[in-house]
């Protein structure tokens, strides 16, 4: 019997399985087409709300990541809403970005924030020294990151700078931000926000072990329970969640356990409510994968390494169940997403690439990972949100396009808050040389008006595959579908073709109180489902 890419193992919730066809046959992926695959929904069986800051976003001061893909400043041609691009905030506002994560990244640890306040003309101009020591002119600062956040509907969250910075810097930020009747606060109010902001998370570092530290995972606990005891939220409309740093995927494991282990026993005068993990599809360092021009290998080989998520959070996960059994510490992937090889000519540093319908489709991988974790998986940042590794949007100067990333986020937006249903499915199997992947993915949920939301993606980039759906007990009073489909395996917009790759409506049959629908080979699926 062929192997099962391990994600797709041991999930209870789920009867996987090879069909016979599939074992007896040597064409897996024709067994696959010619026998629909049946997936039942249980609407009575309900899992956790799926938390809506699992789509959230991360906005790094990074190459054209905030100068140029968010702001151009008031004087700029580019139309504007004080200094900030209008159509890059009418394209957000369709993803309902939950949270922008911000300023850093590897940024974070060398950002001090008064250089980003006040009069922008007097503001302090410095190099970023983790990214290629460009100049940072600092008037993207605090107010215009707020301004930002409010325009599209955002909530903050905030690496403070543990590497670079002290306690009482981030501490003074925090009271900048929130408090009311203190000489911080009236300095806000002097730089226009006489109103405290609402922080939602306060992410204490970045990647400590790396470019935010270098510490130990003990010596991060120090560092951790000191800025997390000082770091206080005065604004009482909103209490403001500290994340403390984790692992990444290729190491430093030991922060889990090390964290985990003295929160269990922690005093009264710290506290952490999310521990963040890293993860991006890269194969090794440096990045190697190419994003456009890619063959049918290369394709397989992003999506193995894409499921490899699924291992990681688990892993995670029993050390997180071991020390907090009660889950009041949740998992932020605040970092994830595909890093490949940069887009030859781009500058050095700016970590510019182009986006295919293969990133649609691990952007979809990754939403249904953290829905089948999400239980434990409270939150997650894609890295990042313009122009930067796997982005949702690009700019060149006036022209903005949209990415398959994008339409992957805007088609799942359902799915915020939802609540996770359980299915059923077999998921057939896709054979690309060595590597054996499943067919097809699946995740359902009901929304609060009592719809049934339906994810299917089709991993397999040869074949079509039909699937039947049933729903246990549920009259179906109607069925609407959208799917993002590519031709070409590794189909990409571009600023001449910008909606190469965009969602189509696609209308599935009921039958017998069935749903039938032929999924496109490569695609991501949306059926939104009405009960009688
Ligand atoms: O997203 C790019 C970089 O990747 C971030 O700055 C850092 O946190 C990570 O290593």
């Amino acid at each position: 019997m062929k192997e099962i890419t391990q994600p797709f193992r041991g999930i209870s919730r789920y009867l996987l399985f090879i069909s016979v066809l599939t074992i007896c046959c040597t064409d897996s992926a024709a067994a696959q087409n010619s026998t629909p695959l049946q997936i039942t929904v249980d609407p009575d069986q309900t899992g956790p709300v799926i938390n809506k800051h699992i789509f959230g976003q991360f906005a790094e001061h990074l190459g054209k990541g905030i100068y140029e893909g968010v702001w151009v400043g008031p004087d700029s041609e580019i139309p504007n809403t004080r200094g900030l691009r209008d159509d890059v905030i009418e394209a957000l506002k369709k993803l309902k970005v939950p949270n922008v994560r911000w300023p850093g990244g590897c940024f974070a640890d060398e950002y001090h924030w008064r250089d980003g306040i006040g009069a922008p003309e007097e503001r302090q101009k410095r190099l970023n020294a983790s990214w290629a020591g460009r100049v940072e002119p600092n008037t993207f600062g605090t107010h215009e990151y707020f301004d930002f956040l409010n325009l599209i509907g955002a909530e903050a969250f905030i690496s403070a700078n543990v590497g670079s910075g002290t306690v009482q810097e981030a501490a003074d930020w925090l009271e900048y931000l929130t408090a009311t009747g203190s000489t911080l606060a009236e300095e806000r109010a002097k730089n226009g926000h006489p109103e405290p902001y609402e922080v939602g998370f306060w992410g204490i570092g970045n990647e400590v072990w790396g470019c935010g530290g270098p510490f130990t995972a003990e010596e991060y606990l120090k560092e951790l329970k000191q800025f997390s005891n000082f770091s206080t939220n005065y604004n009482p409309e909103m209490p403001t969640k500290h994340v403390a740093v984790g692992p990444d995927g290729d190491g430093f494991g030991e922060y889990t356990e090390v964290i985990m282990k003295e929160w269990a026993q922690k005093s009264w005068a710290w506290n952490i409510q999310g521990l963040s993990l890293h993860r991006y599809t890269r194969n090794g360092w440096p990045p190697n994968i190419i994003a456009t021009d890619f063959n049918e290998a290369q394709y397989a080989a992003v999506i193995h390494e894409t499921l490899g998520m699924d291992g990681y959070i688990s892993r995670n996960k029993v050390i997180m169940d071991k020390y907090d059994p009660e889950v009041q510490v949740g998992i932020y992937v605040d970092e994830w997403g595909t890093w490949y090889k940069a887009t030859e000519g781009s500058p050095e540093g700016y970590l510019e690439q182009q986006n295919s319908i293969r990133d649609a489709i691990v952007a979809a991988l990754n939403f249904n990972i953290f829905i089948r974790h999400a239980d434990r998986v409270k939150g997650a940042n894609i890295a990042q949100m313009i122009n930067v590794l796997q982005a949702m949007i690009l700019t060149k100067q006036e022209k903005m396009i949209l990415t398959p990333t994008y339409h992957a986020f805007r088609m799942y937006v359902p799915f915020q808050n939802a609540t996770r249903l359980d299915i059923e499915f077999d998921a057939g199997s896709y054979e690309s040389g060595e590597v054996t992947l499943p067919g097809i993915d699946a995740v359902a949920a009901q929304d609060d008006k009592g719809r049934i939301i339906i994810a299917l993606t089709n991993v397999n980039p040869k074949e079509p595959t039909t699937i039947e759906l049933s729903l246990a007990g549920i009259s179906i009073k109607n069925v609407v579908g959208e799917t993002l489909y590519a031709s070409t395996i590794d189909a990409i917009n571009t600023f001449e073709d910008p909606e190469n790759v965009s969602p189509n409506p696609l209308s599935p049959d009921i039958s017998e109180g069935k749903i039938t629908v032929k999924l496109k080979p490569q695609s991501v699926t949306i059926l939104t489902v009405e009960k009688e």
